[in-house]
């Protein structure tokens, strides 16, 4: 293998820089050219295609977002849209890609495998939504999960203050780990996830035992997957009398400087992707399982519909909030 190209796709996540660096200085070590493919999908496309050297990617592990830039390209599922990208890297003798973002970007990855067999396909899961199919992790979910933590602690504060109860909405798409994993770590009252059902009549009732124990203020986080905020202040006050204030972290959630478990991955999986190339692996998305980097076929991440919800954190999270 002489040369191969990178390219970020979907939505952003802290630590796609430290991925792509880990791709560029892992391929050089082996001699191999890299290729930067700009704008995700849509850049290939458009042919914006750029030669990679050491030096592009230095002082870039610890900056969020990514500087290939990253965009949603929904042309990229017609044919002969994807026959244009695939023969801007066939004419640059281009024979290994790294994809580095979430479900949608893995389908353009497959879909390439498949209609070009000279091309090898790695993908490398980048996403705080932690919602991929063969990975305990995927890259940003940390950072993402750290930001929510340092967002709701100070929520608390005013909520403490004024005895409030706050309501939440993370990010997460369909996946609901974000509120789980923010919502244990912060200590709140109630979590609202897509994959558990949550009477919120329930949940209502327990902020009013709360309040009858002498309870000053409470926290629920909602995924946005299963509601909004909004939605879910409405519901709470079909049965109690809470004055809720609500928060919606948004895309802040997709910034700033990833935290050192999300380079410690990034940098892992991006020089996994590039052994697998250099093995002759394809139409593979890498993982981490009990901390031993893995690679999935698409096929088999494709297969079910994602659940990674840990059953006793979630029965614990309601245990430790009573
Ligand atoms: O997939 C990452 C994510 O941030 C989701 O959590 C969220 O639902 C979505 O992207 C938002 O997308 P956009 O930035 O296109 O509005």
């Amino acid at each position: 293998m002489k040369r191969i190209a990178v390219l970020t796709s979907g939505g952003d996540s802290p630590g796609m820089n430290a991925a792509i660096r880990a791709v560029v200085r892992k391929a050089m070590f082996h001699n191999i050219e890299v290729f930067g493919v700009y704008q995700g999908y849509q850049g290939l496309i458009n042919d914006e295609i750029k030669k990679l050297e050491l030096g592009t990617v230095g002082d870039t592990i610890q900056r969020g977002g990514t500087f290939l830039y990253s965009a949603r390209c929904p042309e990229f599922k017609e044919r002969d849209v994807r026959k244009v990208g695939i023969d801007n890297l066939r004419k640059r003798g281009i024979e290994g890609l790294v994809v580095i973002g979430g479900d949608g970007s893995y389908r353009g990855a497959q879909r390439i495998s498949e209609e070009c067999k000279e091309i090898q396909t790695i993908g490398i899961p980048g996403t705080i939504d932690n919602d991929i199919n063969g990975t305990d992790f995927t890259i940003g979910f940390d950072t993402a999960l750290n930001t929510i933590i340092e967002s709701v602690d100070k929520i608390r504060d005013t909520a403490s203050s004024h005895a409030r109860t706050f309501i939440i909405e993370v990010m997460g798409r369909d996946c609901g780990d974000l509120a789980l994993w923010s919502g244990l770590s912060v200590g709140a009252e109630s979590i609202i996830i897509p994959e558990r059902q949550k009477d919120i009549q329930e949940i209502a009732e327990k902020i009013q035992q709360g309040i009858d124990r002498g309870k000053k203020h409470s926290i629920i986080i909602v995924a946005e997957g299963c509601m909004s905020g909004e939605e879910c202040a409405q519901e709470l006050t079909k049965y109690i009398n809470v004055d809720a204030r609500i928060s919606v972290l948004g895309h802040i959630q997709r910034g700033g400087s990833p935290t050192g478990a999300d380079r410690v991955l990034a940098s892992r999986m991006g020089g996994h992707a590039v052994e697998l190339l250099l093995n002759g692996e394809t139409a593979k998305g890498v993982g981490i399982k009990n901390n031993q980097l893995t690679a999935t076929s698409f096929d088999e991440i494709f297969k079910t519909s994602h659940d990674n919800i840990d059953k006793h954190m979630y029965e614990l999270t309601d245990e430790l909030s009573i």
